[in-house]
Order: structure tokens, then sequence, then C-alpha cells
């Protein structure tokens, strides 16, 4: 949405800082999704729901007929009141608590990603507990380092993620056996915000291998599930808002070897929900630093961490100001130095009361925002 396009109207008497979520992007990146699935039957996308858990925006991806990734019996009890189907639930996560797998083998939720062989064992019991058998896929650490934060890199052998290749055979031999366990397939995860197509060619050529080396030894391998990462354009809100879906499966349909009657999974989280949110503020205080002008705005690292967290770049604009061109740090009120959302950034000229837009804040932004500092959780408001 480009700047003139933002409705100032209706954000008068709306309590800054809020989140504003453009549904018709939302709904333009659905239909490209679904375009693609409708063409591809063996393809099943599960939405990662820890990276936008507003009930509403749940709902309209839920009403598409996608499943949810989920890593919390939390996040399995919002997909499910958004109206997401059990049966398209898959529940990752290093450190499920008997709680949730419980909640999960209850709702018979369709996968449990396992990602160790103590995990494994507790499913098991707790499923022969309730006369049922858990869906399981195995977590592999693929140990491929994707180009991207290395806080947000999974895949590596350093992580805590996924079960290493060398473990691989013997848990997989168990899950085969276990009597709450019926073997469904593997899963992969290399990281988040990636842009660069060959980190993907290089987990296809993982998966590739790996099938190859536990087919040979008779083992099955089932259903693929490639995990979630496709990045999208901070630096071009406006003139890329659609993630290069195409590039991202094409990639997966041109080198991972495929096999009759094997699903492909997916679970995109920040490429659905990223680009149409948008955090909008309030210029509080023009403030003249040493060698520097701050513009000191009502949001801050409570509603958007990922500045803060991972010195991640959004595009900031001033939407009240057609004013010249000025250089600004752009700051929030809370009391610690990395609440800073860009250093050196160029704003139209910034005014007491100047509305601020923070783009591409769909994604990790209202669900890793936080009550520090006694802030109230951030409204939110759709167009
Ligand atoms: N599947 C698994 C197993 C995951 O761990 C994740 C994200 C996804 C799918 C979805 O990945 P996506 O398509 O959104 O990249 N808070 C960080 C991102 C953390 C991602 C964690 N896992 C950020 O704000 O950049």
């Amino acid at each position: 949405m480009l700047k003139g396009d933002f409705p100032l109207k209706s954000f008068e008497g709306v309590r800054t800082p809020f989140y504003c979520y453009d549904l018709q992007l939302l709904g333009r990146t659905l239909d490209r999704l679904q375009s693609i699935l409708t063409a591809n039957p063996d393809y099943r996308l599960h939405y990662a729901v820890k990276a936008n858990f507003n009930p509403r925006i749940l709902s309209i991806i839920a009403s598409r007929g996608f499943g949810a990734d989920c890593v919390s019996g939390g996040e399995i009890n919002a997909a499910l009141a958004a109206g997401f189907s059990p049966d398209g639930i898959v529940f990752a996560g290093v450190g499920k608590s008997d709680e949730e797998i419980l909640l999960g083998l209850r709702k018979g939720i369709s996968r449990f990603n396992v990602e160790s062989e103590a995990e494994l064992r507790v499913i098991s019991e707790l499923a022969v507990s309730l006369g049922t058998k858990a869906r399981v896929s195995l977590r592999v650490n693929p140990d491929i380092g994707a180009h991207t934060h290395a806080n947000i890199t999974t895949g590596l052998a350093e992580n805590k993620f996924g079960i290493s290749y060398e473990q691989l055979e013997n848990v997989l031999q168990l899950a085969l056996n276990l009597e709450g366990i019926e073997f469904k397939g593997l899963h992969f995860h290399i990281g988040s915000q990636i842009l660069d197509m060959a980190d993907f060619v290089a987990l296809c050529n993982r998966i590739n291998r790996l099938r190859s080396d536990l087919e040979a030894k008779g083992l099955p391998t089932g259903d693929i599930n490639v995990g979630g990462g496709l990045g999208i354009d901070y630096m071009h809100p406006n003139h890329k808002d659609i993630a290069d879906f195409e590039g991202w499966f094409g990639t997966f349909s041109k080198f991972l070897d495929r096999r009759p009657g094997v699903q492909l999974h997916f679970e995109p989280g920040r490429s659905i929900v990223g680009p149409c949110g948008t955090l909008i503020s309030r210029v509080l205080y023009v403030k003249e630093g040493t060698g520097k002008r701050f513009a000191i705005i009502d949001g801050s690292m409570t509603e958007l961490v990922r500045p803060a967290m991972y010195k991640a770049y959004h595009r900031v604009e001033n939407l009240s100001s057609e004013g010249p061109e000025t250089v600004y740090d752009v700051v929030g009120p809370v009391c610690e130095s990395s609440d800073v959302f860009a250093v050196a950034t160029t704003l139209n000229e910034c005014h007491r009361g100047d509305l601020i837009a923070i783009r591409s804040a769909g994604a990790y932004g209202e669900s890793m925002a936080s009550g520090y500092n006694c802030h109230p959780l951030p409204e939110s408001l759709f167009i």
C-alpha cells in the first residue's frame, strides 16, 4: 500500500500504537497460494500460526482451507477456534508438555513433528493411555546454514531443533515399533527470512540423499514437510508486496525427487502475513541530540521487537507530512537503548502528532508483543 493509500480518516480516534492490516493484500496473497496448491494436488500448506495469531487473520486463512502449523497447546486452541480443521493441524516444537500432547491427541491433530527420541516415547505412552495412536513425522536436523540472521537459523547441527542424522535411523526404527505411534513422514525447517533459493536447493539435495539412504536400508520415509522460511522484501514494501511463492514452490518441484502418492508439506508464516501488517504510531517529540535528531514515537519494542531483537530493518514512513526530507533516528519510549526502529533514516519532516507507519510488520509483530513497562498490548484495525 502506497503512503497516500493509508485511510488516515479511519485512524482518527484510534489509540496509537496499533496494527493496521490490509485485508485486500492478504486476500491477494492467499489467492496466489491457492492457485499454486490447486495446480499441485499433492502439496499441503500449513500456515505457521506463530507469525500472527490475531483471531481475524487466522480465520481468514482458515477459511481458505489451509492447515495450521502450531508450536504450543495455546496455538492449537487458537487454530481450532479460528476454524482450522484438526485434521489440518501439525504440532512442532522441541519441548511439548504432556498437557499439550494430550490436547493434540484428544483433538485428533494430523501430525506431531517429533524432535527427539525421549519425546517420541512420551507421545507413544500418552497415546496408548488414551487408546489411540499419534500420527508422527520425525523432524530431522538437516545441518544447513541459511543465509539469514543467526537467531533465526534453525537447521544447523548446533541448533536445538530436530534429530541428528546419526540418530535418525534408530529413532525411525523405534517410531515403526512403538505401540502408540503411526509413522507418517519426515519434517525439515532450515530457518526464516530466506531469500536465496540456493538454501532451499541445498535442503532438497539433503532430503534426496537422506531418502535414498533410508530407502536402501528398507526403511520408509513417508510424506515430506520442508517447513517454512521464505523471506519477504522489507526494503521495498510498495513495489513487491507478495513474496516469491512461484520461485519457492518451483524450487522444490524442480529439485526435490518426488514419489507418487507422497505428500509435500509447506509451513510458511512470514511470507503470508508479513507484508499486510503495518504498525501505526504517533510522533510524541522531536528532539535534537548530539549530532543527530530523534523522532520519538509512542510505538516501541513492546509492539514490534524485531528491530531491537535482530536489528531487523522495517521501512518507516511519515504518513502525515509532505515536508522536506529530514534525517532521524526513530526511537520508542522504552527504557532500553535497543528500543530503536531506524537509525539515520530519511522521513518527511516530523512534528508532534504525525502518524508514522512501520511497514511489513504483519509477521512476528503483534504475535511477539509484550507488556514490558506496563504497556498495553496493541489493538488492531483492518482495512
Ligand atoms: N516451521 C517451523 C518449524 C518454524 O520453526 C517456523 C518459524 C516456521 C515454519 C515459519 O517460518 P517462516 O515461514 O515464518 O519463516 N521471530 C523471528 C522468526 C522466527 C521463526 C521461527 N520459526 C523473526 O521475527 O524474524
